[in-house]
């Protein structure tokens, strides 16, 4: 035995915990943007809400997250950054497993973008707002003042830094709520129904700030189009469970998979007249 002491195979934060290892060394050699596995999740009052879900997103990939009311696409993105707990499965972000002693780097990793900015927005400024989280990792002075100039300008809000939060439009505050989280530099962005509520302009614009980003991105949406533009990948989630995972425009056009989904694309629109939206996978 030339390692008397060890517990066995490194096994998540458990084992990175009592050998004092970097808990942020991967644990695969090319690992997933995200990687859960098995996934299953019941809340306290005993409903289960996830099934047994298994998805992989790599580097730089985005991912459309369909499926109907209830559904467990909001259950499912709390996991993803340990907001919840699951009750069996794994979720690992790139390669290091979401557990109690890795939640500071997994945060830092995966952000989420709750579906209400009013969620995300508590500081009396815009600027301390987007501060505060690059703040908590321990940046300082010009360099967190960089990282906040950077964060406003990707989502085109520079000039509002000095602004009261709530005296902002909604389009306005869901943009301010994705600055909060790109000022993170996320590995992961997940977006809970980012379009819901917004002007058709605004809803372009906002297409435009996530089509610029370098993160892997999973977007829980009913905007169909939307999806379809940003994302090439979709997965469709029913009942706790994926059931469908592949090509966002061959999902869209398979009129009996969407029916039996509860999925429904705007009157007239054609899924096959939209151009691919671009891989970005690394
Ligand atoms: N806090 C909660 N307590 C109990 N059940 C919940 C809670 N939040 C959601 N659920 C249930 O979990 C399931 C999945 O919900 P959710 O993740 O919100 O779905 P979606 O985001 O796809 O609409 C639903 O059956 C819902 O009623
Ligand atoms: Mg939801």
């Amino acid at each position: 035995m030339s390692a008397p002491g060890a517990t066995g195979p490194a096994v998540g934060w458990q084992a990175a915990a009592v050998s004092g290892a970097d808990p942020a060394t991967p644990s695969e050699a090319d690992p997933a943007a995200l990687d859960v596995r098995g996934l299953t999740f019941a809340y306290p009052d005993g409903r289960r809400a996830l099934h047994g879900v298994d998805l992989r997103v790599e580097p730089g990939e985005r991912v459309a997250l369909l499926g109907p009311n209830g559904a467990g696409k909001t259950t499912l993105a709390l996991h993803l950054d340990g907001i919840l707990r699951a009750s069996a499965g794994t979720v690992r972000v790139g390669g290091l497993e979401v557990g109690p002693t890795t939640l500071r780097e997994v945060r830092r990793r995966v952000q989420l973008v709750f579906q209400d900015p009013d969620d995300q927005l508590f500081s009396p400024t815009v600027r301390d707002d987007v501060a505060f989280g690059p703040a908590n990792l321990g940046l300082r002075g010009a360099e967190l003042d960089a990282r906040v100039a950077e964060a406003l300008t990707a989502v085109g809000m520079a000039e509002h830094a000095e602004r009261v939060p709530h005296h902002l439009s909604f389009g306005q505050r869901r943009r301010v709520a994705i600055a909060t989280v790109l000022a993170m530099r996320p590995d992961v962005l997940v977006l809970d129904e980012p379009t819901s509520n917004l002007d058709p302009a605004g809803r372009r614009e906002l297409g435009e700030i996530l089509d610029g980003l370098d993160a892997a991105l999973l977007v829980a949406t009913h905007d169909l189009p939307f999806a379809l533009q940003l994302c090439p990948r979709a997965v469709v989630l029913d009942d706790g469970v994926v059931v469908a995972d592949g090509p966002t425009a061959d999902l869209l056009a398979d009129a009996d998979l969407m029916a039996a989904h509860r999925l429904e694309l705007p009157y007239g629109f054609d899924p096959r007249s939209v151009p691919p939206a671009r891989d970005t996978r690394r």
